[in-house]
């Protein structure tokens, strides 16, 4: 029975441990999405993790809504990225870039345009921007050269974090955005070749991970769905259904991993209300699953024992612990983290949080 601390590979990646960094938008990185020196010293205080998810970064102007959030597809902020991720490594980490478009979740004020997304909706939401929380415009369906367009974005930011020395790439297929907004039929009201059946809507997903691998190769290559209920305003009439085929499709084009963020009732992250899909997306999927929301040692454990999850990934538990992977050995208990100082700016609640001294790791 595999544990916590047993190493696994993901792809190309040999990561030391089952304990990943989930990706955590923290807004540090300028205005122009360039990242900053103080991202190098917060991931590399967390380089013992088996493997780093980065926050999610734009590959496009018009796919990046949220505000100081990092990108990859200027030369600047390649340049940006490089000593962040050589900090990670010179500490002993792995880690891959999170790639991200927002779709109709980006607001027209962060990026100068009407969003884009699969049919032309609005999301009730509202969005983050350098102004504060606004209602969201109407989205304009994405049209045939748009999506060939998306399509060139995600294999040029692709090609961007391999050049900013990152060891591979997942692409953020969750939690309501793009490609989230492209699967499920509550905005997906398209009706040709990339809406309609399911079949038709993981069309968008394939085409990218598609583009995406062709860059870098499918043993980089990660992906992380939502296969939840509502999420930020997306959902769909048969949830189950709808990943389980998106799993066999990873299946079938080799993605050697897959992240879930497989919220439950009782998650205090955007709680959902559906059973769990993953079991189902376990029987069609012979990749490396990592389950996520949630979790600490205890019931990390038990699920790594349950034969769903070959792996566990936290998020806010590696905000508040830079040395969770520490903490989880010594079975210690965990520093709580600050939600106001989640997106804020500097190193509060970034870098400041204590390790365990010597004698308490002990
Ligand atoms: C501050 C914050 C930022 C987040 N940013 C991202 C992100 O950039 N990409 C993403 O896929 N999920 C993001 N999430 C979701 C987390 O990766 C994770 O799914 C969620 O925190 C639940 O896991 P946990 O219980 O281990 O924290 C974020 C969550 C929080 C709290």
């Amino acid at each position: 029975m595999p544990t916590l601390f047993d190493p696994i590979n993901f792809g190309a990646i040999a990561s030391p441990n089952r304990i990943l960094m989930a990706p955590l938008t923290r807004g540090r990185a300028t205005r122009a999405a360039v990242p900053t020196e103080i991202m190098g010293e917060y991931y590399a205080q967390r380089a013992a993790a088996g493997l780093i998810v980065s926050e999610a970064t734009g590959i496009s102007r018009e796919g990046l809504g949220w505000p100081f959030a990092p990108g990859l597809w200027t030369d600047e902020q390649v340049e940006g990225w490089k000593p962040v991720v050589a900090a990670v490594h010179q500490a002993g980490g792995r880690i891959v870039a999170q790639l991200w478009h927002m779709g109709r979740l980006v607001h027209d004020s962060v990026s100068g345009m009407q969003p884009v997304s699969a049919s032309a909706t609005r999301a009730l939401a509202k969005a983050h921007t350098f102004d504060g929380k606004q209602n969201l415009p109407e989205a304009r369906a994405a049209t045939a050269e748009d999506i060939s367009r998306i399509l060139g974005d995600y294999a040029a930011a692709a090609r961007n974090a391999i050049a900013a020395g990152f060891d591979g790439v997942q692409i953020h297929g969750a939690n309501g955005y793009l490609i989230d907004q492209f699967l499920r039929d509550s905005s997906n009201l398209r009706d040709d070749e990339y809406g309609g059946p399911i079949a038709n809507r993981l069309r968008f997903l394939r085409e990218v991970v598609e583009a995406v691998s062709s860059e870098v190769g499918i043993e980089r290559t990660g992906i992380r769905l939502s296969p939840i209920g509502e999420s930020q305003g997306v959902n769909d009439s048969d949830n189950a259904a709808l990943f389980t085929a998106a799993a066999a499709a990873l299946e079938q084009l080799g993605v050697p991993w897959i992240e879930l963020r497989e919220s439950g009732s009782q998650s205090t992250f955007r709680a959902a209300d559906e059973p769990p899909v993953s079991p189902a997306m376990r029987r069609v999927y012979s990749g490396k699953i990592v389950l996520n929301s949630d979790y600490i040692r205890d019931n990390a454990q038990a699920r790594l024992e349950e034969g769903v999850a070959d792996a566990i990934s936290f998020g806010r538990p590696f905000i508040a612990n830079p040395d969770l992977v520490d903490r989880f050995c010594a079975d210690a208990p965990l520093n709580q983290p600050d939600r106001a100082t989640f997106y804020s700016d500097g190193p509060a609640g970034y870098t400041d949080y204590p390790a365990l001294t010597e004698q308490e790791a002990a």
